[in-house]
């Protein structure tokens, strides 16, 4: 029995340390990839994750090993912690991405986005950082191929056709202005126009301006935040099943290594 859970352990934790090197590569690809390069708030947890993990899976496997009940103290009680703090993000997770999605339109093929539909924890989040996030969607693409298509596309194809959420809230005035449609971020203000969405006042033709400091392109940028968080939430569930495992085992482990050692002691 000793040598089971020991033995075991010892497997998990190699399991643990091999997981944890995709997780790391995982953070690294979110901070690399061209959409995601402008929410950069989100990879650094998973790549501190994936450290993490990789640190506490060597110890487990040097403390079961090895027999150094102090290592294995050490490892149950941060493995415990790491449960319960991964609990807690996972749940916090689902509460702040429960709230908002797109708005559909009659008529449109794209969603609209409000940035009061989503999480007020996000809403400051993105606020606060917006200076730079909003600089650095203003130098990606998302509104290139737009612009490229201009006057090609006809007003009717362009309310057909799908944007991306991004899209849809930074490269066209929302749909309340009400402008007249010359081409996908070309529009022109009219009698009928409102006003009263402050988005229709930031609304600029110029290319480099468009509606890159409008609500709705936080919220835009929050929807893809909102679905990326998701995806963790629910690996994080596995991974967190799979943690309550490993500890199992490694109380178990732990109990017997006390066991063997009373033994050595008292004869
Ligand atoms: C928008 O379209 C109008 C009318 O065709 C044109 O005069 C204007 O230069 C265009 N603006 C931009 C920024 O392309």
């Amino acid at each position: 029995m000793v040598k089971v859970s020991n033995n075991l352990l010892g497997l998990l934790n190699i399991a643990t340390f091999l997981i944890s090197i995709p997780i790391l590569a995982g953070g690294i690809w979110l901070s690399r990839q061209a959409n995601t390069e402008c929410e950069q708030f989100l990879e650094k947890p998973v790549i501190a994750l994936g450290v993490f993990v990789m640190v506490v899976s060597l110890a487990g496997l040097i403390g079961s090993c090895c027999r150094v009940t102090w290592l294995l103290w050490v490892y149950l009680l941060v493995m415990f912690l790491l449960i319960v703090l991964l609990f807690s993000f996972t749940i916090f997770a689902f509460v702040v991405t429960n709230k908002g999605a797109g708005e559909a339109l009659s008529g449109r093929g794209y969603k609209e986005y409000r940035l009061g539909d989503y999480s007020h924890w996000l809403q400051k989040r993105v606020n606060n950082n917006w200076g730079r996030i909003g600089s650095c969607l203003q130098d990606s693409k998302i509104c290139q191929k737009l612009i490229d298509d201009g006057s090609n596309t006809a007003a009717n194809d362009f309310y057909k056709g799908h944007l991306s959420a991004l899209q849809s809230g930074c490269c066209k005035p929302s749909n309340d202005c009400n402008f007249e449609y010359v081409s996908p971020t070309n529009w022109t203000k009219t009698p009928t126009s409102s006003l009263t969405n402050q988005d229709c006042v930031t609304w600029s033709n110029d290319p480099k301006t468009l509606c890159y400091s409008c609500q709705s392109c936080k919220a835009g940028l929050l929807d893809n935040i909102k679905t990326d968080w998701k995806k963790v939430a629910i690996i994080n569930i596995i991974f967190l099943i799979f943690l309550i495992i490993v500890y199992s085992v490694g109380c178990c482990a732990f109990r017997n290594n006390r066991e063997d050692n009373s033994w050595k002691r008292y004869p």
